[in-house]
């Protein structure tokens, strides 16, 4: 079954809210123009009463009371449609004009009906006619009948006419009425609902190729702004995706090319002319250079991808940093003794999570620190831990400033701020970003910041988790770290 559009089912609330609102009038209406002309035949029917009464009140003597019938019908000689029955108290019949017929249900021959000021009134139907009548306690001059009771009635057809052509009006204007308040609603709600119609068309159009168009705000009704500055963000965050993702192909390929070309190269010069044992010799330790470099930038891709995908299986443990510091500058010690540069290591913090991944992260931060350090300069790694048990490790060294603009870019993939030196010297620039997918693994933040020959590279790692957590696998997953560039 098709799903009812958001216009039709506005449309039909407009119709179905006017239908109850405009039937309610007309009910009312209807009713009021029922009543004023029960009030007005009531007016007339005193009228006719009025007249009998007359009648009735002449000073009157015995044989007046014998003549009345007749008296009566001279009096009532001009007033054709009118009926007029009149009794005693007890029920007896004394006058009636001919053909009259009063329903015993509303005119009961037994008793009065009324002496009040607006007595009831009776509407009924008899041979075709429509009537309207009222019944009235008369006092008269007769010694021997001072009351009696006097009903009269007159037809109302033309009243019934009236009120069926109004009613047959009223009833049509009505159902005209709901049926422009459903197209007007139609109108109205298919008006209204143009921009979603828009927006729709806008995003039907958009594909990885046109990610940069967006939803004009301009245009827009207050309540879909919202809405459509949501989507746009949307659009501008799959738009960066995007960019950094087609950005990180064009990077790897270019990363995986360069040591590969080299080693054609060489091997092609070598091949040009006939070489010594030792000129081959050599050929082949330079390639096996670049061979080597391009394994260990293709595993630290793997190490990456797998460190994404949550597959790097880790086993948390208490883990001293202080002293893993101490190990890693045992390493790093015969580097640096040439280029006279110093490490130092202050503070202690502890923490819960997996040696290997945050050995290799704080590897790669010294390692970087102590290239990027001049000879005679200081490597300082600072510890620091809060009350709370979180665990802050700054790595700080000398050296050249990196430009503001960088290091927001520092941690994406391939990144190096002079590509063309630090091709030769560092790695393909996955270190940070092997560091950063780490430490978020492990729930913890890492920023750089750089000013007058200082670079400091600070991981944040919150409070040592509980051994549920551990359980839970909390540092298999590198939850957060899409591929950055
Ligand atoms: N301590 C530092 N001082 C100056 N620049 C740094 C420092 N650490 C990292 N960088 C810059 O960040 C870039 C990325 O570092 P990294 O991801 O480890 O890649 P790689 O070391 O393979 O070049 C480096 O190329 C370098 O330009
Ligand atoms: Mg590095």
């Amino acid at each position: 079954m098709p799903r009812p559009s958001l216009t039709l089912r506005l449309t039909l609330l407009f119709a179905a809210g006017s239908t109850v609102v405009l039937v309610i009038l007309g009910y009312l209406v209807a009713q009021a123009v029922q009543r004023h002309f029960v009030e007005i035949d009531r007016d007339e029917l005193l009228g006719k009463v009025e007249l009998v009464r007359h009648m009735l009140a002449k000073p009157g003597t015995a044989a007046d009371f014998t003549s009345m019938p007749g008296r009566m019908n001279d009096a009532l000689i001009g007033h054709r449609h009118l009926h007029v029955r009149i009794s005693d108290p007890a029920g007896r019949l004394l006058y009636s004009t001919p053909e009259s017929q009063f329903p015993d249900e509303h005119f009961p021959m037994t008793s009065a009906r009324s002496e009040a000021s607006r007595p009831d009134v009776a509407t009924w139907s008899h041979g075709g006619h429509a009537l309207r009548g009222t019944m009235v306690v008369v006092d008269t001059s007769y010694a021997e009948l001072p009351r009696v009771v006097v009903a009269v009635a007159m037809s109302i057809d033309h009243h019934v006419a009236f009120f069926q052509a109004f009613a047959r009006t009223l009833w049509i204007s009505i159902a005209l009425s709901v049926l422009v308040t459903a197209i007007l609603g139609w109108v109205a709600a298919a008006r209204g609902l143009q921009p979603v119609r828009q927006m729709a068309t806008v995003a039907q159009s958009i594909s990885a190729s046109r990610l940069h168009d967006r939803l004009g705000l301009v245009e827009l009704p207050s309540e879909l702004v919202d809405l459509a500055t949501a989507f746009n963000d949307m659009l501008a965050r799959l738009e960066d995706s995007f960019r950094r993702l087609s950005e990180f192909s064009s990077d790897l390929a270019h990363e995986l090319k360069t040591p590969l070309s080299n080693v054609m190269t060489q091997t092609q010069v070598a091949l040009s002319r006939p070489r010594t044992a030792e000129e081959y010799r050599e050929v082949l330790y330079s390639s096996l250079e670049e061979c080597d470099r391009l394994a260990r930038t293709i595993a630290d891709m793997l190490y990456l991808a797998k460190s994404d995908h949550g597959q790097i299986v880790s086993r948390a443990e208490q883990i001293d940093l202080a002293n893993e510091v101490r190990e890693l500058f045992d390493f790093y010690d015969a580097l640096v003794e040439d280029r006279a540069v110093r490490l130092s290591c202050s503070g202690a913090a502890s923490l819960n999570g997996d040696r290997l991944m945050i050995r290799r992260a704080l590897s790669n931060l010294l390692s970087n620190a102590i290239a990027h350090t001049p000879a005679g300069g200081h490597v300082e790694v600072i510890l620091q831990a809060d009350d709370s048990g979180a665990a802050t490790i700054r790595v700080r060294n000398e050296g050249e400033t990196i430009p503001a603009g960088h290091l927001p870019r520092l941690f994406d993939r391939f990144y190096r701020v002079d590509p063309a030196r630090e091709r030769t010297t560092g790695g393909a620039g996955l270190g940070l970003a092997i560091t950063k997918s780490i430490v978020t693994a492990h729930g913890g933040t890492i920023s750089a910041s750089s000013a007058d020959g200082v670079t400091v590279f600070e991981i944040a790692l919150p409070c040592a988790p509980t051994e549920t957590d551990n359980a839970n696998g909390r540092f298999a997953v590198a939850e957060s770290s899409p591929p950055r560039r």
